[in-house]
């Protein structure tokens, strides 16, 4: 019915948080995207990170993020539109406007509207940057670690085209997603519906690079390709997969392939979990490739059914968290990326840790 009179037990944490208090402040340090760019457009819009409802908004001045929480009387602000100048966002309760940094620029029931307003009237915001067509949010003052670096997606030249795919939502942890999509072995089981060789299933001892930002590493494969055209039979070709991840949970997964007529043909598949709470995850993926004239529908319809192949196994995964103690889980050779990976959780930003960082 009422919250305590006590401050000291307000906090930072979203309620009914589902991380631990010290993962939650760690992942809060990270840039994670909470939605397409082309999503927010002259309204705002709700999104949900780290079990934090959040309110985009677009303004003139730039895109902007906050709790979805006007400081007045709590209502959501997703609720709410942009005034007339796009400078503010104008919640929908009792009209205050907030500019892009939080700032309460107006309350239209003071009968003095030259009278200054609080400066405590201030929406909690967070920092927003919009990059490869992608609105990344941070809820520190401070990032742990960069945007992931991808230039060739910045900077493509003109042989390249990109394009978004939809908008998934797993009920898994951004962990497990991150691991099925650097996880070789599953290739050749998982996905026999599209290009997984069920003959083929031994994975070379594959060596892994790792830097502060992220680690890679690359095998080569032979997928069998099915159904990706009408009319076409099956066949196999060789491929060389090069994964690049970028803590926590972005990877550009590089896919090399030399066609028939000798040709070399990339194709980048950047995927990026955002946990929305700690057992679900809204997966970004970007496409590109540099096959001429790709028909951008016939790309995603594929990759649509790739990821309702891991879907189903990734969801199925017990605990839905990955377990960060090396021995909870039984390991086989062809997994030294998650190894090396929760071992570098742990490591550089000290996730699954009983202490409480702030
Ligand atoms: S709750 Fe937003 S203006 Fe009152
Ligand atoms: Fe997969």
């Amino acid at each position: 019915m009422f919250l305590s009179t006590d401050k000291t037990q307000t906090t930072e944490l979203p309620r009914d948080c589902t991380f631990s208090e010290s993962d939650w402040h760690i992942l809060a340090g990270f840039r994670h995207p909470v939605a397409f760019s082309s999503a927010v457009t002259d309204k705002p819009v709700k999104a949900k990170l780290l079990d934090m409802d959040l309110v985009l908004y677009r303004t003139v001045d730039g895109i902007a993020a906050a709790r979805d929480l006007c400081v007045h009387r709590g209502a959501a602000l997703s609720l709410g539109w942009m005034d007339d100048a796009c400078k503010n966002i104008v919640c929908p309760f009792h009209g205050l406007h907030y500019d892009r940094n939080g700032v309460c620029t107006k309350v239209p029931s003071m009968p003095d509207q030259t009278q200054p307003i609080p400066r405590s009237l201030r929406l909690i915001s967070y920092q927003a940057e919009e990059r490869y067509g992608l609105i990344w949010v941070c809820m520190k003052p401070e990032a742990l670690r960069p945007i992931p670096d991808w230039p060739l997606l910045s900077n493509p030249t003109e042989e390249w085209t990109s394009f978004e795919l939809p908008v998934g939502h797993w009920k898994a942890s951004a962990s497990r997603h991150c691991e099925n999509f650097n996880d070789a072995a599953h290739l050749s089981w998982v996905h026999t519906g599209t290009f997984g060789n069920r003959d083929r299933p031994a994975i070379p001892n594959y060596k892994i690079e790792m830097d502060d930002n992220g680690m890679s590493f690359g095998f080569p494969y032979v997928e069998v390709e099915r159904g990706f055209r009408d009319g076409v039979p099956d066949f196999e070709r060789d491929v060389y997969y090069i994964h690049r991840l970028s803590f926590p949970f972005a990877t550009d997964l590089q896919i090399d392939v030399e066609e028939d007529d000798g040709r070399m043909i990339t194709n980048h598949a950047y995927d990026i979990g955002s946990p929305t709470s700690a057992r679900e995850t809204t997966v970004f993926q970007i496409f590109q490739t540099n096959v001429p004239n790709p028909v951008p529908e016939e790309f995603a319809n594929y990759q649509v059914r790739v990821n309702e192949e891991d879907i189903v196994l990734v969801e199925s995964q017990r605990p839905e968290e990955v377990p960060l103690n090396i021995s909870e889980e039984m390991h086989i050779p062809a997994d030294k990326f998650s190894i090396q990976y929760r071992k570098a959780l742990v490591r550089l930003f000290g996730l699954g840790s009983p202490q409480i960082v702030r």
